[in-house]
Formats: structure tokens, C-alpha cells, sequence
């Protein structure tokens, strides 16, 4: 099937390039680039989707690759989307949905850009695919390229959690355990790729990770058969919250829906450097700013969530607009909070969250709290990786085993009052 993507738009100065650009960023100001697309004037209903595909690219008329040969034969997306009745009673929301991308192919919610990320490394001859990573972006690389045989290098801080690693490794990536922070091995994996021409997936950097995690926004509205009130989404490089945002936005561009929601980015206090730069806008009561001037400052993160622990946002820019141009808000929450989250999503809805994921339900207690969403609007929250990613940290919160006598009296005795 034919595409409509017909060039990038920067970010921040707004320059635009054609299709044929091979740059990953902006050549006047290095601000990062957004897909841009010639969507169909004129076309039949359904246009958008392709029925018979159960994966990502049943929206690919909405994406930027052809060649599906190409992609993965691993079935990314169409995760499922649960309503979740008793957490929202404990927060007075009427209607809650979680949406559960830890059941993609690597177990979060980076297999939907690793996906498209591939296509096009494919499709432009690339023999190498490389990436810096807190983990789950790296772990979907590594398997996505497994899938089709392709070599794939990762750099992660040497911090990143143990399943993380494993998943890199067993999947057959060069894995560098970089003796620095993520942002460290983000800026080496960035010169590698540069000096040695390898296709750089890298958050923020590439564009084409954006349009494979607008898939989350179609697919979402698919499913609902609506568009939500509020779509949370927790927040670390921003690439996510842009990504879904943009899906959205393009939703409305190509005529499909008539609105849109708003965004609510979920952070840890920890590693909170979008959502400050929002609370700055806000409080000047900035809402169409010129974006080539707004800073998205550094911080020093040091949240237990790894997925979201971000000094230096490397798709900073995109997250502060998706934000404000949705009408959203921004919350940040204590670790503590993150971490109660974990048994809270896992005991009243059946879904083992890691703790990035978790965020998202603990930023959206808050945020009603706040009264920031009213209790009749219908809210979605993004749980972005699976709980086995991070046992050490649920394990923190979870509780332990009662220890026993291998005899039955001892069972009955204490199994007595359950
Ligand atoms: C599970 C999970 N949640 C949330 C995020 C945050 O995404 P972003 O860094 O694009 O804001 C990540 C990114 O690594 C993640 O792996
Ligand atoms: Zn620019």
C-alpha cells in the first residue's frame, strides 16, 4: 500500500524537508522533526485501516513505510484495552480504561516504534541497527531485529534493571553496559552511529519512533469506538506522550475524528523536567508560546521507575506541545506513590505494571485529586510495560510469603480465617 508521508516538519523553528531528507534532525537548528503527511482528499469511509491485519499495521495507510514485507513478522499492537470499575470507584472517576502494552512481542509499549523504526531501516538498506536505551527501547530493538535476523547494537546505562539486560542478551544484541547514565551512553551511541553509519534508532532523534507509537492513539480510538476525555501517559524522554499526541493530531488532520483529548503526562518527582517546563508555560498562562524559545531544562533524576528517569529530555520539546496544544495538564507523584501503584493496578485490576507504568495510575489519582480530571470524563491510562521487567521494585511493595511447616495441621491452622 501506498504511503502519504511527504516530508518533516521541525519542532521547534518549524523548517520543513522532503521525504527524501536522509537527516535524522533538523538542518537549520537541530530541533527534532515531526512526520508530515499528504493525507486523501477524497477516500472511501474506511480508508485508514486495513481489516484483516492484526498488528500496527493495520493503520498503515496512517504511517510512514510501504514495504510491509519488510516488517517483523511479531505481532506488535492491538493490545487489550480492560475497563477497570473497581480502581475507578477508589478515585470517583466514572469511567477508567487501561490500555496493556506490556503484552506486545518484548513486553512494553517501545515494540510500536521498534516496528516502524525497522520498516524503515529496512526500506533505506540500512545493515545495522543501534540505540541507546534505559531498557525496554533497547530490549525491543533486540527483539524485532532477532525477528528478522538483522545485527543490533545497544548501549545502556550499566544500572538498567537485570531482566532488562537479559531480554537485551537473549535476544542476540551487542549489548555496551555504559559506566555513565542513560544520557551517557545516549550521547555515545549518538557519535557511534555517526561515525560509523548505522541506522540510529534513538528516542526523540529518529522520527519515525513517534509515528510508530501514534499507533496507541488509532488503535485506541478503534477499540472505544470514541474519542476519551484524557489519555495518561507516563512521561520520561516524551517521546510516548508526543507520539500518542500526534496520532491524535493526525487522526483530526486526515479527517477521521472532529476532536481530540486532552494529555495528562505522569512523572515522578524524581525526574520531573517536562513537567516543569508545562508548569512554567502554564503559570505565565502561555498557550501558543514560540516554541523555538521554550527550554526544557535538565534535571538530576533519580527515580526507582529506570523507564522514566531522564536528566535531559531528548524529545522534551514534542512532550511540552502535546501537552498544551491538547489542552492537558501535567502531575508529578512521590517514588513512594509509584511504588503503591504497583499492587494497586495488580489487585483491582489484574495488571502487573513496571514501575514507569505504574505512574500512570499513580498521576491520574493525583490529578483527580487535584480536580485537574472531573469525575465524568472518560480517562485512559497507558501502561507501558509489564511488571516482570522490575521484580526487585514490586517486590519492595508486594509483600512476602507466609512461611510454613511442610505438614497439614499447619496448613489448616493457618490457612483457618481466609
Ligand atoms: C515502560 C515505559 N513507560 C514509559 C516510558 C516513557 O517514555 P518516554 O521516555 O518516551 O517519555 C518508557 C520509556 O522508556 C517506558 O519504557
Ligand atoms: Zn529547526
Amino acid at each position: 500500500m501506498k504511503t502519504h508521508f511527504n516530508g518533516f516538519r521541525c519542532f521547534a523553528c518549524g523548517a520543513e524537508q522532503g521525504a527524501d531528507y536522509a537527516g535524522y534532525v533538523c538542518p537549520q537548528c537541530g530541533g527534532n522533526l515531526e512526520v508530515r503527511y499528504d493525507w486523501p482528499r477524497h477516500a472511501p469511509g474506511r480508508w485508514w485501516l486495513e481489516p484483516a491485519r492484526r498488528d500496527i499495521f493495520r493503520y498503515q495507510a496512517l504511517l510512514p513505510v510501504s514495504r510491509l514485507e519488510l516488517a517483523s513478522p511479531l505481532r506488535v499492537g492491538q493490545t487489550p484495552l480492560y475497563d477497570a470499575p473497581r480502581l475507578s470507584a477508589a478515585t470517583g472517576l466514572k469511567h477508567l480504561l487501561l490500555k496493556d502494552d506490556g503484552q506486545n512481542p518484548s513486553a512494553s509499549f517501545k515494540d510500536r516504534a521498534g516496528a516502524v523504526a525497522l520498516v524503515r531501516a529496512r526500506e533505506i538498506g540500512a545493515q545495522v541497527l543501534c540505540g541507546a536505551s534505559t531498557g525496554n527501547a533497547g530490549s525491543s530493538m533486540a527483539c524485532l531485529a532477532a525477528s528478522v535476523g538483522m545485527p543490533c547494537v545497544i548501549f545502556v546505562p550499566e544500572k538498567a534493571p537485570a531482566a532488562k539486560i537479559a531480554q537485551l542478551l537473549v535476544f542476540g544484541a551487542k549489548v555496551f553496559a555504559v559506566r555513565g547514565t542513560y544520557d551517557d551512553a545516549f550521547d555515545l551511541c549518538m557519535e557511534v552511529c555517526r561515525q560509523r553509519g548505522w541506522f540510529n534508532r534513538n528516542t526523540g532523534h529518529n522520527p519515525f519512533t513517534r509515528e510508530g507509537k501514534k499507533t496507541a492513539a488509532i488503535e485506541l480510538y478503534e477499540q472505544l469506538g470514541r474519542m476519551p476525555d484524557w489519555v495518561v501517559v507516563p512521561t520520561g524522554d516524551g517521546n510516548i506522550i508526543a507520539g500518542i499526541w500526534k496520532g491524535f493530531q493526525d487522526l483530526k488532520e486526515a479527517g477521521i475524528v472532529a476532536r481530540t483529548p486532552k494529555m495528562l503526562c505522569a512523572q515522578s518527582e524524581a525526574s520531573q523536567a517536562i513537567s516543569a517546563a508545562v508548569w512554567a508555560l502554564q503559570q505565565t498562562g502561555q498557550t501558543k508560546p514560540d516554541w523555538a524559545k521554550v527550554q526544557v531544562a535538565a534535571v538530576q533524576a533519580t527515580t526507582v521507575a529506570d523507564s522514566i528517569s531522564v536528566d535531559i529530555p531528548r524529545d522534551g520539546l514534542a512532550a511540552v506541545r502535546a501537552v498544551v496544544e491538547s489542552g492537558g495538564a501535567a502531575v508529578a507523584v512521590p517514588d513512594a506513590e509509584i511504588l503503591a501503584a504497583i499492587p494497586e493496578l495488580a489487585r483491582s485490576a489484574g495488571v502487573f505494571a513496571e514501575p514507569a507504568a505504574a505512574c500512570a495510575w499513580a498521576g491520574l489519582k493525583k490529578a483527580a485529586r487535584d480536580g485537574l480530571v472531573q469525575p465524568d470524563e472518560t480517562v485512559v491510562c497507558m501502561l507501558t510495560g509489564n511488571g516482570l521487567k522490575d521484580v526487585a521494585s514490586a517486590r519492595k511493595v508486594a509483600g512476602e510469603p507466609v512461611a510454613l511447616d511442610n505438614n497439614i495441621n499447619a496448613a489448616l491452622a493457618a490457612t483457618e480465617n481466609i
